[in-house]
Formats: C-alpha cells, structure tokens, sequence
C-alpha cells in the first residue's frame, strides 16, 4: 500500500498525457505538429522553465470542450489515487485557455464535473486553484479573476504560475487584495527559476499561505530561519527541478538538507505528464535517489495533509 498523501501543486494541463492528448486532438479536429506519441514524447527534453511552458501550452490545444477537461481531470485522479493521493489541490490556467477562445465557464464545469464525483470514484478529495499567468499582465489577472466570479463556490484559492524571472509577485498586489476580500485562499510558485528575493515578496506584499517550489531558498539563510520560524510550506517538485534544470540530477536536490533545516517540505509532481512521475513514483525516487528513511517518507505525508487547505476534522480523517 503506498503512503496516504495529498498532493498541493499539480498543474491540471500538465497531467496531460500523449495518449490522451492524441485522443482528443482526433475528437477535436486538431492537428498536432508530432507524428505519434513517440515522437512527442522525444520533444520532452528541456532546457529550462520557458522551454517546457512552449511545448505545455502548445499542446493545450486539443483541450475544448468541457468533456475534454472533466476527461483529463478524471484521467489524474484515477492515477492519483492508485498512488496513494487522497487529496489533491488541483491548479489550472485559465487564461491559456482564453486565449484560445474556451471561456472560464468551459474549463470550471468540465473539471468538476470530475472533480465533483472525485471522492465517491477515486477516494481522492479536491480542491481547485486558480492560477494567473505572471508573464501576462496584472490587468488581465484582474479580469480573469472577474471571469471567475460566478464560479467561486468552486474555486478554493488563487495561485501564480508560467514564466517566472522579469515578472515579480509585487506586480500582481492588487488582484492579490481582491481575492483575499473574496475569501480565496493564497499561493504562489516563487524561487523556482526566481531569486530569493520574490519568496519574501510573495509572503509580504501577497500574503501567500504556501509557497510553491521556493527551492532557492537555500541560497539566503535568514529566509530559510523565517520560513522555518513562520512554519510555512514549501511544495517542492523533485523530478520537475531535475527536467528543468534548477538541479543537475536528483542526486543533487537539496531536499535533505532542506528537511534537516526544520523547513515544512512537502513533494509533489507539478506536471507529472511531462516529468516522468505521479505522486508515488516521486516519493518513491527521493527514497532510492536521496536515502530519505521511511520516517522522513512519513513526514512528508504529514506535512502534505498539515499544509493543504483541508478543514482540520477533514484533515485528520483522510490521513
Ligand atoms: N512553473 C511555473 N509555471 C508552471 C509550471 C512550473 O513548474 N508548470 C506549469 N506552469
Ligand atoms: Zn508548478
């Protein structure tokens, strides 16, 4: 049985496998500039952070209709829970598929129509999280988070995602204050690619409850008293830092030494399609790769359920 665990940075669009993806570009009428799967999974060989984000956003273009969200959602949860997520908080991008014409409405109704039967189906309980697009600009978040108005009652929080160094989180205070008047809860991806620095601004001008990645952390030592002291949590993506480079090889990824810190550190897949791992296979490689014993394994569950937005009652019960 693998661990119980809930997983807290999962991008919805990256969980889309070649398989599916090819499936639906066929119901859709769209043609992909790849012969097969094969030949799609060989363009999987990035650079860094802009030249995944190419290949991610191009193939959202096979993504249409609301049954093909509540496919690709419920594609996620059924893998998921075969690894053990009973808990998933679940990011998409709203604005990518805007740009392409398929409206907020589209993309909500369709993810809940997997999500909402999520726990009856899969055992996985959900929640969604919006994120804007940092290299868009704050105007547009401001809209989107507009757009998402008649959908609230879905909608648990806001994140920050796409390209991250040039587009710090200062730009985007103001949709920050509204959605905290809104009562959406806040996170946001920093110091993946970015400097330290935009962790600190995430936590003090957009006062993120969690950070997502924040593995440059480790380059400022009185950050990382703060983030041990203030006890806030990290969702590290091990197998997305190596694909992206932020690491050379896993071998290298500072999680132990970030544990070792006191840091509340949680492990996740990111976009698990293009990584080469769901949950249980990223637990599974920083147990054989980083010598993490059963009991930090343990502690990494913990942390996962101690971090998510779960109720406590709820908490306790799916752990
Ligand atoms: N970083 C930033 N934006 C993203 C990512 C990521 O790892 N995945 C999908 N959008
Ligand atoms: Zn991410």
């Amino acid at each position: 049985m693998p661990l119980s665990k809930a997983e807290l940075h999962l991008h919805i669009e990256g969980t889309l496998e070649p398989e599916l993806a090819f499936e639906l570009a066929a119901r859709n009428g769209v043609t992909l500039p790849y012969a097969d799967t094969e030949a799609l999974r060989e363009a999987y060989r990035f650079q860094d952070l802009q030249s995944f984000l190419n290949l991610y956003y191009e193939l959202m273009a096979v993504l249409r209709t609301e049954q093909d969200f509540a496919d690709l959602a419920d594609a996620y949860l059924a893998r998921a829970a075969a690894q053990g997520v009973r808990h998933a908080e679940i990011f998409f991008d709203p604005q990518a598929h805007a740009a392409r014409g398929i409206g907020m409405g589209t993309v909500v109704e369709g993810l809940w129509r997997a999500l909402g039967r999520s726990e009856e189906r899969h055992g996985v309980s959900t929640r969604l999280i919006l994120c804007f697009l940092r290299d868009e600009s704050a105007a547009s978040a401001l809209e989107t988070l507009e757009a998402a108005r008649p959908y609230l009652d879905r909608i648990t929080g806001i994140g920050l995602d796409s390209a991250e160094v040039g587009h710090p989180p200062a730009k985007f205070r103001e949709v920050f204050e509204r959605a905290a008047a809104l009562g959406l809860r806040r996170v946001a991806h920093a110091g993946e690619e970015g400097p330290p620095q935009y962790i600190t601004e995430a936590l003090d001008v957009l006062g993120v409850e969690r950070v997502d990645h924040g593995l440059r952390c480790m380059e400022d030592p009185a950050l990382v008293g703060r983030l041990v002291r203030e006890r806030v949590p990290l969702t590290l993506c091990p197998l997305s830092n190596v694909r992206l480079r932020a690491v050379d090889t896993l071998a290298d990824h500072p999680l132990p030494a970030m544990l070792e810190a006191g840091l509340l550190c949680t492990v996740n897949s990111d976009d698990p399609a293009y990584f080469g791992g769901y949950a249980g296979d990223t637990f599974d490689a920083v147990h054989r790769v980083l010598g993490l014993s059963e009991e930090r394994l343990r502690e990494l569950a913990r942390n996962s359920f101690l971090a998510s937005f779960l109720e406590d009652d709820e908490e306790r019960r799916r752990r």
